[in-house]
């Protein structure tokens, strides 16, 4: 089967660790700019490969690039964009993802969900494996993708690239306790 890149993302409710609601849906092209403000005060800048970029004309022209090749999910918290996930097809088998979520909702559970949940959508857009290029000093980020399912296939330098297979959907993924 071929994959479904439109395959819809119904919006849904999540709860952080602390019991506050926040929004999760798909990006839409009227979210550009909540979502340039949401990388504008991130922090660190260039964390993952060089990204974020590190001023609002670069974040506007990889967000502006990304729109037209790939998917993402939001997380809000009322109009504020405050997570990110980036599915980007590399095959017609396989997606890249990126995950950022904004310093002041970290470690509250956000990227656990929106990783479970974006990977239950790559699924069901008809991919079958995702993969990932992470820095191996990024410990928060290694240690989400490891809790979620995700195994490293490679190093190289002071870089990994991990995988998941989704095919079949993502019931069989590990959960975390
Ligand atoms: C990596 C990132 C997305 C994690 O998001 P988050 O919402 O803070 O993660 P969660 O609260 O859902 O944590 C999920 C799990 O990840 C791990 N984790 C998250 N933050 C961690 C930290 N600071 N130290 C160690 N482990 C951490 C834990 O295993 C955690 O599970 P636990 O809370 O049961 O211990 C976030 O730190 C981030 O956006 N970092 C900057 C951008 C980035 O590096 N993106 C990855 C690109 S490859």
């Amino acid at each position: 089967m071929m994959p479904v890149l439109d395959a819809v993302f119904h919006p849904l409710e999540i709860r952080m660790n602390d019991g506050r609601p926040l929004l999760l849906r798909a990006f839409d092209a009227e979210d550009f700019s909540a979502l340039v403000e949401m990388y504008k005060g991130f922090q660190p800048k260039r964390v993952a490969q060089g990204l974020p970029p590190p001023d609002v004309p670069r974040i506007a022209q990889w967000l502006d690039r990304l729109q037209t090749k790939s998917r993402s999910l939001l997380a809000l918290d009322g109009k504020r964009v405050v997570g990110h996930v980036i599915l980007c097809p590399i095959s017609d088998a396989a997606v890249e993802y990126t995950i950022f979520v904004h310093q002041d909702y970290r470690c509250q559970g956000v990227g656990l969900a929106m990783t479970r949940l974006a990977l239950q959508w790559v699924s069901e857009m008809g991919f079958a494996e995702v993969f990932l290029t992470t820095e191996l000093s990024n410990v928060p980020a290694l240690s989400l993708y490891r809790k979620v399912g995700f195994q490293t296939q490679n190093s190289f330098g002071d870089e990994c690239e991990m995988k998941i297979s989704v095919a079949g959907g993502t019931q069989t993924l590990p959960r975390a306790a």
